[in-house]
């Protein structure tokens, strides 16, 4: 069998991985390093086979043709052979520390072009970086935690070279934004059809579905009023409650009136956000957890 360099690599890691722990552990939460490792495999297990699918769907000709060289359709490959590569690693991690890794899902990505090719890869890689830099803290092993930063560092320079190359601006802002488990799963999982029964179950949930309008006019600009939509969403019931909008960033959220439209709310982009942006619905305006976020998070992309 060929050992390509990445094999040798995440042996080569993996090794220094074996007798870390506690992987196992439990906490009130559910949340252990065990089930931390299958929740960051269980996005690079999307990733990996998004990048499989898109450059098995369109050739080096049809980037080409989209207004990509070849410099760039090599670096999208480089970019698929990382995921793969992550997904090597922590599979091999799990092993080594008992836990039963999951298996890669069916997924439906939408893509229909290039483009939307290339929009979506800079999207899951935004995500993937606010997943790691939020799964950070709960990281018990600091061998694992160097091992995770340096898997996301790597997305953090996937992100900014598809940014740059869809024109948007690489590094849009001084801080990236940390997302929950559950706020990172509620967006992995519109993509997720279905996972092999095996796979082990996570304590993870995904909150009602929020989106910013396809009809919103673009770019968005700080001061904009948008709508997001929430199609598993209302607010029977609850009429009369105030509702916020919440834009998450590492100093705290920043809080605004989310006013009810038709089909979702009416919500002004506050100052302080640029690029890929994430907001959810809460019912109170002091804090966002898992028990106040009622809707989202929304992806927006900001223009300064
Ligand atoms: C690949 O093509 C199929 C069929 O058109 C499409 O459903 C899928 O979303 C595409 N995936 C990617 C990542 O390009
Ligand atoms: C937060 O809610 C309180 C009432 O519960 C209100 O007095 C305050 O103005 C709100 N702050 C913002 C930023 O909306």
């Amino acid at each position: 069998m060929f050992l390509s360099t990445a094999t040798v690599a995440i042996a080569a890691a993996t090794a220094g991985l074996v007798s870390a722990a506690p992987v196992t552990e439990k906490r009130a939460d559910g949340i252990n390093d065990g089930v931390i490792l299958n929740y960051a495999l269980t996005l690079e297990h999307l990733e990996d086979t998004f990048y499989r699918q898109g450059l098995a769907n369109f050739t080096e000709d049809d980037f080409k043709a989209a207004g990509f060289d070849e410099t760039f359709y090599g670096n999208v490959k480089k970019v698929s052979a990382d995921e793969t590569a992550h997904v090597g690693f922590l599979t091999e991690a799990l092993k080594a520390a008992g836990v039963a890794p999951v298996a890669e899902c069916t997924y439906n990505f939408g893509v229909t072009d290039v483009k939307t090719f290339l929009a979506t890869a800079s999207v899951l890689e935004g995500v993937g970086v606010s997943a790691y830099l939020g799964a950070a803290a709960d990281i018990m092993s600091k061998t694992y935690l160097t091992a995770a930063g340096s898997i996301l560092t790597v997305e953090a320079r996937h992100s900014s070279y598809i940014r740059a190359g869809l024109k948007q601006a690489p590094f849009a802002q001084p801080f990236d934004a940390p997302l929950s488990i559950n706020e990172v799963y509620s967006l992995a999982s519109q993509f997720i059809v279905s996972c092999p029964k095996e796979n082990p179950p996570l304590p993870v949930k995904a909150f009602p579905r929020l989106a910013l309008s396809p009809d919103t006019r673009m770019p968005v600009k700080t001061g904009d009023t948008v709508t997001l939509l929430t199609p598993d969403y209302t607010l029977k019931g609850a009429e009369g409650q105030k509702i916020y909008a919440a834009f998450i960033a590492v100093t705290g959220p920043t809080f605004v009136e989310a006013t009810p439209v038709q089909g979702g709310f009416s919500v002004k982009i506050p100052e302080g956000f640029a690029g890929q942006s994430y907001v959810v619905l809460t019912g109170c305006n002091d804090s966002v957890t898992d028990d106040t976020v009622a809707a989202g998070p929304a992806i927006i992309e900001i223009s300064s």
